[in-house]
């Protein structure tokens, strides 16, 4: 039986190919894609949620505009990365496919609560929508199966010296889904660096001979630019599809138990998260943190999945 899933994320170059991905794989049922503001304004990100499905003729899977703004303060987002419309590289046409109109909180809400079976949350974003969910409606809890988000980092961070993005841009939401009783596996830097698009991972996807295959070149290509500029990386790392690819198959994705805590105050350190691996501190272990990834099969699932779009 294929995996209940519901997608929620910031589209943004690797949050497009992890919808590619969950949209194509047998082994989820995709219910939804929930948008939140991070990447670019959440607006934006419903956009491209909505281009990338209408380009790969992904029609029965509703796509829902999130939270706008974090919990506390004004977004901060990742244009930088990701340039001015959130999806920069290909040309995009309209979007055929449409959003729907009821808020991602309330359809996530929606489906939790009607879903014969838990359903799985693949949060690839900032964490507000899913900590509004846990906070307004703890009655669910028991309906969510777990919680397998890509944010975070063993090592240092992305977007500040110790934060990455993910979390940074919403600590108080970050804080209340590691807090909360949910199952939460932590897919973060330290394993998502392991996911590199190198030269040959470009050339696969160009043998597809595709329009997906070509788009997954472009997007990338640009990807790449972003990445080189600000990190000085050779080849980008494909952050959001780790976390889909743990929910298609746990043994792609090696991972210990360890206690992880989120620093919501910090001057310089806010958003980074704690993540005690020689239980030092005395806290439980609350999460199962995301340590090697299975490289190889990695990329011949994501081919895989583009291919399936011919
Ligand atoms: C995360 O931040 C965004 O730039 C990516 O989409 C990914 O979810 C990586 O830090
Ligand atoms: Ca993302």
């Amino acid at each position: 039986m294929p995996t209940p899933v519901i997608l929620d994320c910031d589209p943004g170059h690797d949050d497009a190919l992890a919808i590619l991905l969950a949209a194509a794989n047998p082994a989820i049922d995709l219910l939804a894609i929930t948008t939140v503001g991070g990447n670019q304004t959440v607006e934006k990100c419903t956009i491209n949620a909505r281009r990338i499905c209408s380009v790969a003729g992904i029609t029965g899977v509703p796509i829902a505009t999130g939270a706008a703004e974090p919990l506390l303060g004004s977004l901060h987002i990742g244009e930088y990365v990701h340039g001015v419309s959130g999806l920069d590289g290909p040309a995009w046409g309209e979007p055929t496919v449409q959003a729907s109109a009821e808020p991602a909180v309330d359809l996530i809400v929606r489906l939790l609560r009607d879903h014969p079976e838990p359903i799985t949350l693949v949060p690839v974003g900032p964490l507000t929508n899913i900590a509004l969910v846990l906070k307004t409606h703890p009655e669910l809890i028991p309906k969510i199966r777990e919680i397998v988000l890509m944010g975070g980092s063993i090592d240092r961070g992305n977007d500040t010296p110790y934060a990455e993005f993910n979390i940074k841009v919403d600590p108080e939401a970050a804080d209340i889904v590691f807090r909360s009783a949910v199952k939460v596996t932590m897919c973060g830097l330290n394993v998502t660096h392991q996911a590199l698009a190198t030269p040959e991972v470009l050339d696969r996807f160009r043998a597809l001979d595709t329009k997906l295959g070509d788009l997954c070149v472009e997007l990338l290509t640009f990807f790449s630019a972003s990445y080189l500029r600000t990190w000085g990386f050779t080849s980008p790392p494909l952050h959001d599809p780790v976390a889909v690819a743990r929910v298609i198959d746990p043994s792609l994705v090696e991972c210990i138990d360890a206690p992880v805590v989120i620093e919501t105050m910090g001057r310089y350190t806010a958003g980074a998260t704690c993540v005690d691996l020689h239980h030092l501190s005395g806290e439980p272990d609350n999460t199962l943190v995301a340590v090697k990834l299975d490289t190889e099969r990695f990329w011949d699932l994501m081919i895989e999945a583009v291919a399936s779009y011919a």
